[in-house]
């Protein structure tokens, strides 16, 4: 693909009910793109020229929720797994609509390698996409997300968080440390950084007094990579030097930030409410 045809070139997507802007370029077909409005069925993915074919669609698309099993059902949300070797076209306009908000990935058009992992609101009319990440069957670095998208409609209510965290609850079922595919976008960044934070100084808050947590411990119950634990400990300035070796110990500012960030939190995962065993 030429440069050139890498500019931006949707302007906008309709999904459900939400309009938005597309950030970036997407390898929609070219008689699809400069089109004013692309129309996308919410449950299917797939995407028509007018509002009037997509209604003429909607009439034959009986697909409610995302095509894989449903792993994980709490409150209105749930996770479905969705296997690119088994829903090859799902899993491919999935990988459309999301390169609309991601700049630097290269897109997956093979998305047989990967699961995908989608995060939806229930209501009366079905499953409704919020989120979604992508993960590798086989990864060589043990990366635990590929991909991560929250719909720009549903941005900024801590739902990226959610994400994010279930991400880490199948890789504490897997028995492994994870870490996000570098390089991240700046939003994703700000993102894990948040929730590096969040879950690090949650544990050293509810450690037992007399329990000295390493940075392996940290690890091990967090599923985070120690170079993960390693990087936020620093930035937040917790190591400090005590007779030879080196302490985590809270201070004042960082406790205040992060009484204020557990007073936002609505949503969290609950892990019992996960019935996932990993693939084999
Ligand atoms: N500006 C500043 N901080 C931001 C931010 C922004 N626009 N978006 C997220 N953050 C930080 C904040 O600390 C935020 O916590 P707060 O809202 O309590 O302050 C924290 O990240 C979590 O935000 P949350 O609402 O849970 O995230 P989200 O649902 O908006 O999703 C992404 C975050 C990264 C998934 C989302 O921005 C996205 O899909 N971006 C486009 C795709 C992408 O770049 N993916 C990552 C690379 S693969
Ligand atoms: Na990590």
């Amino acid at each position: 693909i030429s440069e050139i045809a890498r500019v931006k070139n949707l302007n906008r997507l309709q999904m459900g009910k939400h309009a938005v802007d597309a950030w970036y370029f997407s390898p929609y077909p070219k008689e699809y793109a400069h089109l004013p409005i692309l129309y996308i069925c919410e449950f299917c993915l797939s995407f028509f020229p007018s509002n009037f074919m997509l209604g003429r669609h909607r009439k034959r698309c009986n697909l409610l929720y995302p095509p894989g099993n449903e792993i994980y059902r709490h409150e209105d949300i749930s996770f479905f797994e969705v296997d690119g070797r088994k829903q090859v076209a799902w899993c491919r306009n999935l990988s459309l609509l999301s390169k609309c908000f991601l700049d630097h990935k290269t897109l997956y058009y093979d998305v047989t390698p990967f699961l995908y992992y989608v995060m939806t609101q229930r209501d009366s009319a079905g499953c409704h996409i919020i989120g979604y990440f992508s993960k590798e069957k086989e990864s060589a670095e043990n990366y635990n997300v590929a991909c991560i998208l929250t719909l720009p409609q549903y941005q900024r209510h801590g739902f990226g968080r959610v994400l994010i965290e279930f991400s880490y609850e199948l890789t504490k079922k897997e028995g492994k440390l994870g870490s996000p595919e570098k390089p991240l976008s700046d939003l994703g960044l700000l993102g894990y950084r948040a929730y590096w934070q969040e879950k690090i100084i949650d544990l050293l808050v509810n450690a037992d007094d007399q329990e000295e947590l390493s940075i392996d411990d940290i690890a091990q119950r967090t599923a985070i990579t120690h170079a993960d634990v390693l990087n936020t400990c620093t930035m937040l300035q917790l190591f400090k030097h005590h007779k030879g070796s080196h302490l985590i110990c809270l201070n004042k500012a960082v406790l205040e930030k992060h009484e204020r960030t557990l007073a936002k939190r609505k949503r969290r995962i609950n892990p019992e409410k996960l019935i996932w065993k990993p693939p084999v």
